[in-house]
Parts: C-alpha cells; sequence; structure tokens
C-alpha cells in the first residue's frame, strides 16, 4: 500500500503544484500560512516538514526563520520542491512511519495533507511525538471527514466529480486523484484524529476548522 502511494505521488508530482492552486482556488496557500502561524515562534528553532512534498510549509517555515528538515518518501515530489527554497535544507527521503531522527530533536513539525495517506495514522503520530523535544508544537494540516452534514455532501460531490474530472485532464492520472477522493472520504474526523493525537501522547490537543470545515488544523503539543 506505502509503495503505491509512494509510486503515485512520484507521478503527479510534475503537475501538484499547479493543481492544487486550479483545484482549491488558491485557498490551499492561506490554510499552509495559517498552519505554519499555529506553530508559534519558529525562529531559529529545528522544525520538521513531514509528507512534505513539494515543500510548500518548508517554504513557509523557513521564511519565518525556521530551522527547517523536510522528510517524505516520494523522491521526485521532495526534487520538485528544491528550487522554492531560498537556502537549501535537509531532504531526508523516509516513511512518515518510521522516522530515521533521535527522539527530541525537533521543536515544531508540520505535517500538510499528509497524515490520512499513511497505512496507519496512529504510528505517524506516534513518531511525530516521538522525534519532539518537551515543549514541541505539532500542526497537522489536512482534509479531514467533515462532521457538518452539508459540507460532507458539498466535499462528495466535489471529490468524486470535480476532482478525479480536473486532476485526470491536467496530470494525465484520473486514478491518482480517486485514490486522493477516497482517502478524504475514509479519514478521521477532525475529532477522531484529535482522539488519536491523545493516544499518541499529545497533550493540550485542538483543532480549528479553515473554511467551513473543509480543512482544518490539529494543533498537538508535547509536555515540558
Ligand atoms: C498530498 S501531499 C502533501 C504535500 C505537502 N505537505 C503539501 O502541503 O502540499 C502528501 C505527501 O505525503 C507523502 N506521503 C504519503 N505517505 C507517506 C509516508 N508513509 N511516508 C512519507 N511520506 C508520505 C506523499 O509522498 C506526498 O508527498
Amino acid at each position: 500500500m506505502s509503495a503505491d502511494v509512494n509510486g503515485m505521488f512520484d507521478r503527479i508530482a510534475p503537475t501538484y503544484d499547479a493543481l492544487n492552486r486550479v483545484l482549491s482556488l488558491g485557498i490551499d496557500q492561506s490554510w499552509r500560512r495559517r498552519a505554519v502561524l499555529a506553530l508559534g515562534e519558529v525562529r531559529g528553532r529545528a522544525v520538521l516538514d513531514l509528507c512534505a512534498g513539494t515543500l510548500d510549509l518548508s517554504r513557509l517555515a523557513q521564511a519565518r526563520g525556521a530551522e527547517v528538515v523536510a522528510s517524505d518518501f516520494a523522491q521526485h515530489m521532495l526534487e520538485r520542491g528544491r528550487t522554492k527554497l531560498k537556502t537549501s535544507i535537509p531532504l531526508v527521503r523516509a516513511d512518515a512511519q518510521r522516522l530515521p531522527f533521535a527522539d527530541g530533536v525537533f521543536s515544531g513539525a508540520l505535517c500538510g495533507f499528509g497524515l490520512r495517506n499513511l497505512d496507519d495514522p496512529l504510528a505517524g503520530l506516534r513518531e511525530m511525538r516521538r522525534v519532539l523535544a518537551p515543549g514541541g508544537r505539532l500542526v497537522v494540516l489536512d482534509f479531514f471527514r467533515p462532521r457538518r452534514a452539508l459540507t460532507r455532501a458539498v466535499q462528495v460531490i466535489y471529490n468524486r466529480k470535480v476532482l478525479p474530472l480536473v486532476g485526470g485532464l491536467i496530470s494525465g492520472d484520473a486514478s491518482a486523484y480517486r485514490y486522493l477522493a477516497r482517502s478524504i472520504e475514509r479519514f478521521a474526523t477532525r475529532e477522531e484524529a484529535e482522539t488519536l493525537a491523545r493516544q499518541a501522547g499529545f497533550d493540550n490537543v485542538r483543532g480549528i476548522d479553515l473554511t467551513v470545515g473543509v480543512a482544518a488544523l490539529l494543533i498537538a503539543e508535547v509536555k515540558s
């Protein structure tokens, strides 16, 4: 399963950014800015961008002065992002469920639209908890399964019709965008993900809905 997802992201890497802008009408970048702001003060601090993809969150965190390390298992996604950065950062190819970092080395961690792709999101959250230092903060940005019936209905129509059609036209890979749609429909609600974060050992777990719950932030901290 992980290998299929890895291969799929490597395939769609060339059109990933353009499609994000088109499919979200540009709103995705404002969600990413909110996610980085939710980390708090990051100047001079070590921040892990997990499931970093084409490095949009890395770039924003770097612009706020963070010392960013980006990790993802899809090499082509990381390569696409490289040119966005002011200065180069470590790009670490790794599975988010088995991170090659020592305990407690990061002050902050970001995971944008990655958690729902993991075979075992709890294992991923445990790894994020492990690599964060006491007082560290995790911000997850994702499309959680909406709780509100209206948001859910709109999202199902959008995911089943618009996403494969537009995604297929631009990337030439409709099946990848059908997969992405299904991954949203079977993912946890934000509240369920908050419960997972507590199970993973995080404290002070809370969530913020973005754009009437289409996307959301999950914020979780490691006790100092
Ligand atoms: C939808 S993209 C999000 C990329 C980026 N964070 C953003 O905000 O656009 C999801 C990323 O998660 C990565 N990914 C999925 N499962 C992973 C895993 N088990 N380990 C590492 N990376 C993974 C994919 O390769 C892909 O780059």
